[in-house]
């Protein structure tokens, strides 16, 4: 899987990269990213990427130029999704990690500022995502999360790959408690259930601890159909 990540800030990437599964997953060749910079490709006198809106609306917007220059050279006709992240965007869900996770090559738009030209995303989006109901400066940490939710499901990347299909929203409920040792601390039990060594006994307690959870925090898991 190539990753290109076009970003005002590329530097907003470079701790991420180099810690927990997605540092595995580089190390692995399972993952490769790319980050370009797209005020490289402005062509105005100090390097410009933003103007006013039209309308005299408040922010800035990304001028079309260096994206236009930065995104048309790497982009081969109908080569690679392009990834536009932004709060107008559709909500980053499990489901969108697993269909993206298939493709070879994906291709990720950070915005800054108010918002990219619209022209730009006429042009070459293929796709918008946020990852919630709340604003952010820029896409890049929207950018990331994503690139952390594909980069787990990557073949050879989790040690127990497993793990990848039990965690919360891979089915539709959330997870259940976890424990490990010791089985006492700080006068609190491992639940029984845990430890009887039944996995049938075991399984129904996951379930039941999962529903529960549902059904206090995302009632709204339980009422859409997958
Ligand atoms: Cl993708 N971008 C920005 N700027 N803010 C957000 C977001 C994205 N998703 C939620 N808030």
């Amino acid at each position: 899987m190539q990753i290109e990540v076009f970003s005002l800030f590329p530097d907003a990437f470079k701790s991420f990269l180099e810690v927990s599964i997605v540092a595995r997953a580089l190390e692995k060749h399972a993952l490769q990213v790319k980050l370009t910079d797209y005020r490289q490709s402005s062509t105005s006198k100090h390097k410009k990427v933003d103007d006013y809106p039209y309308g005299g609306f408040a922010g800035m917007v990304a001028t079309p130029q260096p994206l236009y220059d930065a995104l048309i050279q790497s982009l081969k006709p109908g080569s690679a999704p392009v990834i536009y992240f932004t709060p107008q965007g559709r909500q980053l869900s499990q489901k969108i990690l697993c269909h993206y996770a298939e493709y070879d090559r994906l291709i990720l738009l950070c915005g800054h500022y108010k918002e990219i030209d619209q022209r730009i995303r006429n042009l070459a989006v293929s796709d918008e995502i946020s990852i919630g109901d709340y604003v952010l400066s820029g896409g890049e940490l929207a950018a990331q999360a994503f690139i952390d939710g594909i980069a787990r499901l990557l073949p050879n990347v989790l040690s127990d790959p497993a793990s990848a299909h039990s965690d919360s929203f891979y089915h539709p409920k959330l997870g259940f408690p976890c424990y490990t040792r010791p089985e006492s601390f700080m006068q609190g039990k491992v639940p029984e259930a845990l430890t009887c060594g039944s996995h049938a006994k075991i399984q129904a307690w996951a379930d039941e601890q999962s529903e529960i959870l549902t059904r206090v925090r995302r009632p709204d898991l339980l009422q859409t159909k997958h």
